[in-house]
């Protein structure tokens, strides 16, 4: 039976993931690697690791006893976006690359807004300028590293180093080139004309092509060391988000999905392009060819719980280790016997500043409202609800540009919890579906390879065909309204605070 397969290259690891006709995962693997944070607020990687990440997780799909590498039919790329790989003249690695949750380009946002002019820049790429963006890390590497700017020739994506690893040709997805700031979302092609205004080469960006189209195929090499078979398609595959929402089914207007991993986004289809003109959400080309998405950022989202686990809950860790208990298992039963509001207890979870809504890379995490009636179980509520409030300002966002919000899926991490979907769907006032497959990325990546193997006539086809909504989880009238109003405090807390996490920011450089 015929297989293709996803290759997601992530931030904390590469997952590789086959899937059979039918859409059923028959063989997943997973490569970690280490984030690189070498000042506070700087976030890199080296490509060689992704490279060897990517092989390895590959050989591991090709020697699975449900695989036979002669059956495979096709490969689909994904990965983290806005990353930027330097390559010089001789397509090398000039210095690691810079990625998305990397916050030091503040100065060369400000001047990219200052000499477009922050309305024009929405209007020629659909996005302000965010320091996680690719531009501005390229115009950081021109201001900070001349001499290595000099040698640059090509700039790429995560992925997109991988798939010339992978098949020697330089070539990018719409959805990915979105993040980059230099592409033109409307007209799905690079905008020549921002790049000349900023300075930046043309030359530099690869050919851009539609998620399921084929921009290579594997090198002798690469399947010498994998063990699969040499020329089979590699597809354009997408940017993690738009890839992750082809996995969700994410391909009709009403249908969102909301996803819960180390950030957290709030991700809507859209037939033609929108814009949200102050620039709080992305909009994006999607990987359904001809077709966009919006999308809310929240920084850290699952990444606020995992904080909070790590930092304050040494003996859940403790007990989980004894039991063989799931350390956040413990975290949301503690949760569940506090009330909604958590008795006046509020999170901010902005631990990494934050993107949606506020654009803002000096926010910084805070707990609001502290008694002496609070304990454990109120600050693991207050991180939770904080994580819901944050999602939620993306949802209203959207919904705010006319985005009929008929279901919303719920995946990634923070969707495994019964207790947290239930705060969400509550906060939200909507209900949150659960589907029958969660393999993230790489699995939306492997549909898109379906597509362009010629198994699915359409994005839209295979995924009708694959994905089913398995659980509902209803919001409960009385709780939505309470948490509108706890919602409202939370913004206020942000905006009372904003002044002071940036003369902080000042303080400590
Ligand atoms: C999307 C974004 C993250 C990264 C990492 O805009 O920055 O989702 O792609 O996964």
């Amino acid at each position: 039976m015929s297989i293709v397969l996803g290759l997601d290259v992530g931030t904390s690891g590469t997952k590789a993931v086959a899937i059979n006709a039918s859409g059923r995962p028959v063989a997943s693997a997973l490569v970690e690697y280490p984030l690189l944070t070498p000042k506070p607020g700087w976030a890199e990687q080296p490509p060689a690791e992704w490279k060897r990440a990517a092989l390895e997780a590959l050989t591991m799909l090709a020697h699975s006893p449900n695989v036979d590498p002669a059956e495979v039919k096709g490969l689909g790329l994904t990965g983290q976006m806005h990353g930027s790989v330097f390559l010089d003249q001789d397509h090398r690695v000039l210095r690691n690359a810079i990625l998305w949750c990397d916050q030091r380009t503040a100065k060369q946002c400000e001047y990219i807004t200052e000499k477009v002019g922050a309305r024009r820049l929405i209007e020629m790429v659909c996005n302000p300028a965010l320091t996680g963006f690719t531009a501005p890390k390229i115009l950081w590497l021109r201001d900070n590293e001349p001499d290595v700017y000099d040698r640059v020739r090509t700039v790429l994506l995560p992925k997109d180093y991988v798939r010339y690893e992978l098949t020697g040709e330089f070539a990018t997805d719409v959805a990915d080139a979105s993040g980059t700031l230099l592409f033109d979302v409307k007209n799905r092609g690079w905008h020549h004309g921002l790049m000349e205004l900023l300075e930046i080469p043309a030359e530099f960006m690869p050919k851009a092509y539609e998620g399921p189209e084929v921009t290579g195929t594997l090198s002798k090499e690469a399947a010498r060391v994998t063990g699969l078979p040499e020329g089979i398609p590699v597809v354009a595959g997408g940017g993690d988000q738009a890839a992750g929402g082809v996995g969700c089914g994410i391909v009709r207007t009403g249908v969102l999905s909301s996803t819960v991993g180390t950030s957290g986004v709030v991700f809507a289809f859209a037939d033609q392009v929108s814009l949200d003109p102050e620039g709080r959400v992305h909009t994006f080309c999607h990987s359904v060819p001809g077709k966009w998405h919006m999308m809310g950022v929240v920084l850290s989202a699952g990444g606020s719980l995992r904080w909070y686990r790590d930092a304050l809950c040494a003996e859940e860790k403790a007990r989980a280790a004894e039991t063989g208990r799931d350390p956040y298992d413990y975290i949301t039963e503690a949760a569940a016997t506090v009330p909604p509001g958590a008795e006046g207890l509020l999170f901010l979870p902005y631990l990494t500043g934050e993107r949606t809504p506020h654009k803002d890379p000096y926010a910084r995490g805070a707990f609001v409202g502290l008694s002496l009636r609070h304990g454990k179980p109120h600050l693991g509520r207050a991180v939770l609800e904080g994580v819901a409030y944050a999602m939620r300002d993306s949802l209203d966002i959207i919904r705010g540009m006319g985005v009929p919000v008929q279901q919303v899926r719920a995946s990634g991490g923070g969707a495994k919890s019964a207790f947290w979907r239930q705060v969400q769907a509550d906060v939200n006032g909507a209900p949150l579906a659960t589907i029958n497959v969660d393999e993230g990325p790489a699995y939306g990546a492997a549909i898109l390879a379906t597509v362009a193997t010629g198994l699915y006539g359409s994005v839209e086809e295979a995924c009708d065909a694959i994905i089913q909504v398995v659980d509902t989880c209803e919001p409960d009238a009385a709780r939505t309204k309470q948490y509108d109003q706890w919602f409202a405090e939370y913004q206020n807390a942000y905006t009372a605070l904003a002044p002071g996490f940036r003369r902080a920011a000042d303080l400590l450089s």
